[in-house]
């Protein structure tokens, strides 16, 4: 089983940016802790990060085919993209929308996400765990072939 793990922009700051809304754990731990995930439980999982919309839309499009499931924290991006939320629709593989924070909780222009109709489970404000909890799903849920 392979599974693709995105984070949109400012996702590579963790442990910098406020820490009080996303944690102290830095981004390079979380991505030490998903290769482990991986090995544990025996399925191949890559790992893309980009601040860069297009670039994200690239490695949706690149996933088409080859893979069972994406895990997908597109950060700023999901109150705004309807080019992720296209993308992801095009290449019809099971997607885990997740949020480190409880966005439901916070701004206004943060109650948006255009991703969501794109994805079967939302995961807000779990932290980092939320990560391994759209695994765990996806996982459960099987190969997508
Ligand atoms: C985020 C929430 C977004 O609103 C924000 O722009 C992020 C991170 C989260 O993981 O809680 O960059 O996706």
């Amino acid at each position: 089983m392979k599974l693709l793990v995105l984070n949109g922009p400012n996702l590579n700051m963790l442990g910098i940016r406020e820490p009080e809304l996303y944690g102290s754990e830095s981004f390079a731990a979380l991505c030490r802790r998903l290769s482990e995930y991986a090995e544990e439980h025996g399925v191949e999982i890559e790992q893309y990060q980009s601040n860069h919309e297009g670039d994200l839309v690239d490695k949706i499009q690149a996933a088409y085919g080859n893979t069972d499931g994406i895990v997908i924290n597109p950060a700023a991006y999901t109150h705004t993209s309807v080019a992720l939320l296209d993308a992801l629709k095009a290449v019809s593989i099971p997607a885990v929308e997740v949020h480190i924070s409880d966005v439901a909780r916070r701004e206004d222009f943060r109650q948006v996400s255009y991703v969501r109709a794109a994805c079967e489970k939302t995961i807000c404000g779990h932290g980092l765990d939320g990560y391994f909890e759209a695994l765990d799903y996806l996982r459960a849920r099987g190969t997508n072939a």
